[in-house]
């Protein structure tokens, strides 16, 4: 894979990134019941890192010579509890995967500077996923 390829995928990665910010804004407000009190907290830490992981994939993007896209992707509607939050995590183990890939795919470009700043995405991801499958019981 070449650069151009590479910012391809970046640009995919933060169209999932708006994806996870609206998606935690919607579930933010309207997940409700005593059981899940723990985990909208939590998950409104997680909005909070989602704009910032946004902002470092724009800040990358263009370092590297392309335009951060703007395209929002379409986002399933679903508002309620243990559906709402099993589509939480699914966003986030597949965003995981996403980024174990391109950490490695950085360092193999000879790019260890943004591999090194894609490293705390990679990490907070990893606890996004585990807070997840902690309120799920998985
Ligand atoms: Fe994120
Ligand atoms: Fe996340």
């Amino acid at each position: 894979m070449d650069q151009q390829g590479f910012v391809t995928l970046l640009n995919e990665d933060l169209q999932s990134e708006y994806r996870s910010i609206v998606q935690y804004t919607q579930h933010v407000a309207t997940v409700k019941g005593p059981e899940y009190q723990n985990i909208i907290e939590e998950l409104k830490e997680h909005l909070g890192q989602e704009l910032t992981h946004a902002t470092t994939l724009a800040e990358q993007i263009a370092f590297l010579g392309g335009v951060p896209t703007v395209t929002v992707p379409e986002i399933p509607n679903v508002p309620d509890g243990a559906e709402a939050l099993a589509l939480d995590l699914d966003l986030e183990t597949t965003q995981l995967e996403r980024y174990r890939e391109r950490v490695a795919q950085a360092n193999e470009l000879g790019l260890p500077d943004v591999a090194e700043a894609l490293r705390p995405l990679l990490q907070q991801t990893q606890d996004h996923v585990m807070d997840l499958q902690g309120a799920l019981g998985k």
